[in-house]
């Protein structure tokens, strides 16, 4: 079966005054219409990058080399046009930046209705963090509001007030279940949600992971999150990434269970402590997307690392159902 969203070794570097930054350094990933994947990995290992690329959104990034390939469309090499007719209604982006991806000068309701407005009429993607005109007031559509009450907003005066309201006027939290509702209103083929509940509280967070567990299986969907529980809950596969690569893929329950590669079990067992707080640069710094060691970039911090591991780059291996890259698993040495 083919898979309907494939992303191919993919490069996306930034040109900075100290060098050039390699955030996605040879991605490759599946996703099968109806699955979920988790992406967890570190904070600045290239999951934001990862995800706009998906959207060619990755500016002023560039796409070097790779592919990623869309219901057997290469979308790195589609025109800007055929590109915005895949945003928003084919594959639709649940943005980690609360704080700045709604548009401040109008109300919630107004970007609501203009994200139907895409999902029914087409046009630009865009203009859903861009309005140019304006959406008549009224009652909340009953779709809107099961939409809300499924993010466990469930009274009817509040959502009244919510959609009056501007993004400034609205917590955090609010603002990320905000987004949440507009990407799920686009009915995306594919929902590429980035950390969409790091801002919400527990009890909406909760909510808000039981709606997504109910999609599986209905949407395609790829979420990063930094919380074990998220991803077991709602992901039936989960994808390991360090420096820029996927180094472990997998089955979630699996993978979270008896994590193989090295780094994998590193970043659950601190995941675990942490209890799904986003780890900032615990193991790398951006430094090492410029100056990446040779051979296995984990070399200079792996508890297991062998003489090869220095000189030679992992190739995947697999290991039952679980894609590994790491010479622990590539025959001469035994998977411990
Ligand atoms: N606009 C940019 N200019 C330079 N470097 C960037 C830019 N955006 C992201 N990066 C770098 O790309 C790397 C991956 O970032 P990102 O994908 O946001 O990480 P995360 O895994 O936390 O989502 C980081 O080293 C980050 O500093
Ligand atoms: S390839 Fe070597 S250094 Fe890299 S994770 Fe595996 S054992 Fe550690
Ligand atoms: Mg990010």
């Amino acid at each position: 079966m083919s898979a309907l969203l494939e992303v191919n070794d993919l490069h996306v570097y930034f040109d900075t005054p100290q060098g050039v930054v390699r955030a996605n350094n040879g991605v490759s990933l599946q996703v099968q219409e109806g699955e979920s994947l988790g992406i967890m990995g570190e904070s600045g290992c290239g999951k934001t990058v990862l995800f706009l690329a998906l959207l060619r959104l990755q500016q002023p990034g560039r796409i070097v080399s790779g592919s990623v390939v869309f219901d057997k469309q290469d979308i790195t090499r589609l025109s800007e046009s055929e590109v915005e007719r895949i945003r928003g209604r084919d594959i639709a982006l649940v943005p980690q930046n609360h704080a700045t991806a709604l548009n401040p000068a109008y109300t919630v309701r107004q970007q609501l209705a203009e994200a139907m407005s895409v999902r029914d009429h087409g046009g630009s993607v865009r203009t859903l963090f861009r309005l140019n005109r304006r959406t008549a007031d009224g009652a909340a559509s009953d779709e809107v509001r099961r939409v809300f009450r499924d993010l466990g907003f469930t009274d009817d005066r509040l959502l009244a007030r919510l959609l009056q309201s501007y993004p400034h006027e609205l917590s955090g939290g609010m603002r990320q279940r905000v987004l949440l509702a507009m990407g799920l209103l686009l009915e995306p083929r594919v929902l590429v949600a980035d950390e969409p509940t790091t801002a919400l509280d527990r009890a909406t967070r909760a909510q808000s992971l039981e709606m997504l567990r109910k999609l599986n299986g209905k949407l395609t969907m790829l979420v990063v999150s930094h919380d074990l529980q998220a991803i077991e809950n709602t992901c039936s596969r989960v994808a390991v990434m360090y420096a820029g690569r996927i180094v472990e893929c997998g089955p979630v329950r699996e993978v979270l269970r008896e994590p193989r590669h090295p780094y994998s079990r590193l970043l659950i067992a601190a995941q675990s402590r942490t209890r799904g707080v986003p780890l900032a640069d615990v193991f790398t710094d951006t430094s090492d997307l410029i100056e990446f060691p040779s051979g296995c970039p984990f070399h200079p911090i792996c508890s297991q690392a062998m003489p090869q591991c220095s000189d030679e780059q992992p190739l995947e291996h697999r290991v039952n159902d679980v894609s590994v890259s790491c010479h622990l698993y590539g025959g001469e040495g035994a998977p411990c």
